[in-house]
């Protein structure tokens, strides 16, 4: 009976590995497809007049995004920080979906960015249990955009789910520009993913 059991659960592990091996190759294969559309140098040329860009980022994916709209439209950064600092652990991930259904979203520290003075405002953070992270519903809950011009963004592994749909409905006031999505990617793309950010601002 134990060797069966034994027997079951290495299948089912073997099973289990094969799987991701596949998701992880499949996805692979469309980022490498989708950025060998970026591969030659393109010239920034967008016109977007004062920009902000306001990014919330766990793990540093959606800065580096952030960062570089910001220096190509040489844009003042607005960072959403939370109250509590969210530690690493498989723990987080549970917690946040929990967090998600319970619409329970963390305090934020510092006061909110004045958006009087600005043409386009980029708002962009990582997607978490295929909608947007939690911060940026507490972020969205407290600002009204007034009519201006909102450019949303988005980082994740290879799902974005609903981040769109959910930025639509949570943007108070935002006269949406065209959302753009970044899978994580390696290094080796970082030319490619620039480009990327160049033909979706010139396109704007
Ligand atoms: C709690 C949690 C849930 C996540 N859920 C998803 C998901 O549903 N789909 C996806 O493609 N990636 C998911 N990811 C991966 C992140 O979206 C991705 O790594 C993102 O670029 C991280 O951004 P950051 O480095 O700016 O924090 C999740 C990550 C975390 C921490």
């Amino acid at each position: 009976m134990l060797k069966k059991i034994i027997i079951i659960l290495i299948i089912l592990a073997l099973t289990g590995a094969v799987v991701a091996l596949v998701h992880n190759l499949k996805v692979a294969y469309k980022n490498k497809k989708e950025l060998a559309a970026f591969k030659d140098n393109l010239s920034y040329r967008a016109s977007l007049g004062k920009v902000l860009v306001i990014y919330y980022s766990w793990m540093g994916h959606t800065q580096a995004i952030a960062n570089q709209i910001a220096a190509l439209t040489k844009a003042d950064v607005y960072r959403i920080e939370t109250a509590e600092v969210f530690k690493s652990s498989p723990a987080f991930y549970t917690r946040v979906k929990k967090d998600l259904l319970n619409k329970n979203y963390p305090e934020l520290k510092g006061s909110m960015p004045d958006l009087s003075s600005y043409d386009t405002i980029f708002v962009g953070g990582p997607v978490w249990w295929y909608t947007m992270a939690t911060p940026l519903y507490s972020f969205l809950g407290q600002v009204d955009f007034k009519g201006k011009k909102v450019v949303p963004f988005s980082t994740q592994g290879s799902n974005s789910g609903s981040f769109l749909e959910d930025f639509k409905t949570n943007a108070k006031g935002a006269n949406l520009g065209s959302y753009e999505k970044f899978n994580n990617v390696n290094k080796k793309y970082d030319t490619a993913v620039n480009n990327k950010i160049i033909n979706w601002l010139n396109n704007l």
